[in-house]
């Protein structure tokens, strides 16, 4: 087992990653001066898989236990699914005090999230992340949101979790889709800050991907401390924690061009190689580099091929989504893997070059 413990003054809080974690939570939960009833905000697939570990566990260790679901898919992140869910709080006489436990991904995670930031004015929130993404990312930091309409994540808030617990065994259920996802992410972390999680990424790739439990928990672990040293310094999102944003300026736009019928992490994947190609253009990321780089996001089982679509309405999506001044638009670009820098100074018409370029290239 593994702890990483965020330093946010007040609001600090520790991250606990290992195999089989879920069974401790009512351990975990009274170690944080918790007691008496709880809510869990779950969905029927997650609760079909770990449901009982924490019906089981939980009343043991002295909590009475209130699940509440939603259905699967991101469509339920919405303002609609919070007020449903502020209704069973109270027909469940949820107080101020009562805990919610978010099980699930990044979706479930969110939701609840937002649910506990704004119920009574604020509830205590413990995330419990069952894919590798929620794991590396969204449970960390304390952005919670819903979506409106086909803005996403446009209500939210800051809302720092009270605990994680990150059971890395929970990752064995996940489809290759979207273990791959979370790949895509952990892939991120190493290229912002940390060429060694890079080469542990290549010497360990098979390994993660046949689910082994050690390196699932380094990869997790690695992640979440990379995460939490960004939020650290940068809690509010003010400056730095832009980098977090790394494949996801071409990324979003994907996703946004193609209507969501792109992936995320598929997005990611290719927005990670597009900001790669930009700063090699620039003269900054040597070409090995993007090669490297374009390598590990194959086998990592991501694709590299741009999706069919029309590349004026990507640029499009990417002129709707972020500030553009004078032609130029924001990017977090790879000086070399390991280290990246933010720039205003990325001309729109090089970003349309390369897309026109893609598929001729590496
Ligand atoms: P998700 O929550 O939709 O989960 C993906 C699928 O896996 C779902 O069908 C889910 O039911 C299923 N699932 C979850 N755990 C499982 C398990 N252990 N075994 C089998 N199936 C399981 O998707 P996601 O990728 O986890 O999260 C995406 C969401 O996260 C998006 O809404 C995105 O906006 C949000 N996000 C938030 C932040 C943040 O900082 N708050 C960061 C990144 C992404
Ligand atoms: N996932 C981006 C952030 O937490 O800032």
């Amino acid at each position: 087992m593994k702890k990483v413990k965020v330093r946010l003054g007040n609001n600090s809080y520790h991250i606990h990653i290992g195999s089989g974690m879920l069974e401790q939570t009512g351990q975990r939960l009274k170690e944080n001066g918790f007691t008496g009833s709880l809510v869990i905000i779950t969905n029927p697939i997650v609760k079909g898989l770990y449901g009982d570990t924490l019906e089981q566990n939980l009343p043991k260790e002295g909590f009475r236990v209130t699940i509440l679901q939603v259905p699967d898919g991101e469509e339920q992140k919405s303002l609609e699914v919070a007020g449903r869910l502020y209704n069973e709080l109270t027909d469940s006489f949820a107080e101020r005090t009562t805990p919610i436990l978010a099980l699930g991904g990044g979706v479930i995670g969110d939701l609840a999230g937002f649910v506990a930031a704004t119920y009574l004015r604020g509830v205590p929130l413990i995330q419990l992340p069952t894919t590798l993404l929620a794991q590396v990312d969204s449970s960390i930091g304390g952005k919670v949101a819903v979506d409106h309409g086909q803005l996403k994540n446009r209500i939210g808030a800051f809302y720092q979790p009270r605990l994680v617990i990150a059971d890395t065994a929970t990752l064995k259920t996940l489809d290759t889709k979207t273990l791959s996802d979370g790949l895509a992410e952990v892939i991120k972390y190493a290229v912002i800050q940390d060429k060694g999680l890079l080469i542990y990424i290549e010497d360990n790739l098979d390994k993660i991907r046949a689910l082994d439990d050690r390196a699932l928990e380094e990869i997790v672990f690695r992640s979440a401390k990379i995460k939490t040293e960004i939020v650290e310094k940068d809690e509010k999102d003010l400056g730095l924690r832009a980098i977090l944003n790394y494949g996801h300026t071409v990324g979003h736009a994907i996703e946004s061009a193609s209507d969501f019928t792109v992936e995320h992490g598929t997005a990611v994947a290719i927005g990670m190689l597009a900001a790669a190609k930009i700063s090699n253009r620039m003269g900054i990321l040597d070409k090995n580099e993007l090669l490297r780089l374009n390598r590990l996001i194959q086998r990592a089982g991501l694709p590299t091929k741009m999706p069919d679509l029309k590349v004026e309405e990507i640029i499009q999506a990417i002129t709707h989504d972020k500030k553009v001044l004078r032609g130029k638009v924001r990017f977090i670009l790879p000086k070399s893997l390991g280290s990246v820098f933010i720039t205003d100074e990325v001309s729109l018409s090089l970003v349309r070059q390369i897309l026109v370029d893609w598929n001729e290239e590496t």
